[in-house]
């Protein structure tokens, strides 16, 4: 890229993979991380926050903001995913605790100012169930002038990983991402279908794993907890995993993506969560007999270059 850094902020809950993600985010040049907001998801906000202020500490990182925010989704209870990032949520690592605390305001209040006070439009990359930006939109609709785009990991067009059909971060909190897919702001959809495919392989793992670094020791040691564990293998890869929607907003054109209609499903029962990813290529009887299609267009991420976006991960964590 030629010119200034691209400024973004993330919302996550770290989490292993967004912990992938935040080292990408501060170590790669063409973007400006001006702000880390924190939400329940993969495990509690309280151990959330911890291990994002950790993260960004581990990876010399520690001046970002990093602010507290949704202790539990819309509607639903919160429902953590340990089983996935471990008893502490990043993979019982025994990282040390961080050595600063959060700033003095929530998630929606840091959002709302980092975005109001950045010269130029800002780029949200939620990585986590979507709360904080559902609060954000509808208690601070004005912040919508000042963002360039939402790119987002959730959602799926095939199969999802909470359930047969949805995707956690979707799963976790359906009113907020409803909120999130109807607010108008152009968006791109980083979900399961993509997500899955981008694996760093088990030999550049292993070299991460054994650097003299700490911050790339810790890399290899959560790319290691990202084993897709199906080979056997000796020296398993690691998934990318939500590190892969911040490769996105660096390099869109490694995905292909289509502007299609993205619906939520919110009614009780088995596809709780469910995106619906209209891919037909003519409008249904529904739209024909009843009027005009209602469902937000999304930029949904159909293929990924792996090699790609894993080269571009490595380099930027590396600095090489
Ligand atoms: C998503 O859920 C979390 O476990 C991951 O960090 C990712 O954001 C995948 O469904
Ligand atoms: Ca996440």
């Amino acid at each position: 890229m030629t010119g200034q850094p691209i400024p973004v902020i993330i919302d996550c809950d770290t989490g292993v993979d967004d912990a992938l993600a935040l080292l990408f985010a501060v170590r790669h040049p063409d973007l400006d991380l001006r702000a880390v907001t924190c939400v329940a998801g993969n495990t509690d906000v309280d151990g959330v926050v911890r291990n994002t202020l950790t993260v960004l500490e581990q990876a010399g990182a520690p001046g970002i903001p990093v602010a507290r925010g949704a202790e539990r989704p819309l509607i639903e209870p919160v429902r953590a995913a340990r089983h996935v990032h471990g008893a502490d949520g990043m993979g019982d690592l025994g990282l040390p605790a961080p050595t600063r605390v959060p700033v003095d305001v929530d998630a929606v209040t840091l959002l709302r100012r980092e975005i109001l006070a950045s010269p130029r439009p800002v780029t949200l990359i939620p990585t986590a169930p979507l709360t904080n930006i559902a609060l954000l939109l509808r208690t601070h609709p004005e912040v919508v002038r000042n963002i360039e785009r939402i790119v987002f990991m959730g959602g799926a067009v095939a199969g999802g990983n909470a359930t047969p059909v949805a995707e956690f971060n979707v799963w976790h909190d359906p009113e907020a991402a409803a909120v999130l897919l109807t607010s108008g702001v152009p968006m791109t959809m980083y979900g399961l279908d993509v997500f899955r495919q981008v694996v760093v392989d088990g030999a550049d793992v292993q070299r991460l794993r054994g650097s003299a670094e700490p911050s790339l020791r810790l890399a290899g040691e959560l790319l290691a907890h990202r084993d897709p564990a199906t080979s056997g293998d000796p020296t398993p890869g690691g998934g990318l995993g939500d590190a892969g929607a911040v490769c996105a907003v660096v390099d869109p054109a490694g995905l292909t993506t289509e502007t299609l209609p993205v619906e939520v499903v919110l009614a009780p029962g088995a596809a709780r969560g469910q995106t619906v990813v209209d891919r037909r290529p003519r409008a249904g009887e529904a739209e024909i007999h009843e009027g005009v299609r209602e469902q937000a267009l999304v930029d949904v991420a159909l293929g990924v270059d792996v090699e790609r976006y894993v080269r571009l991960w490595l380099k930027a964590v590396e600095g090489v």
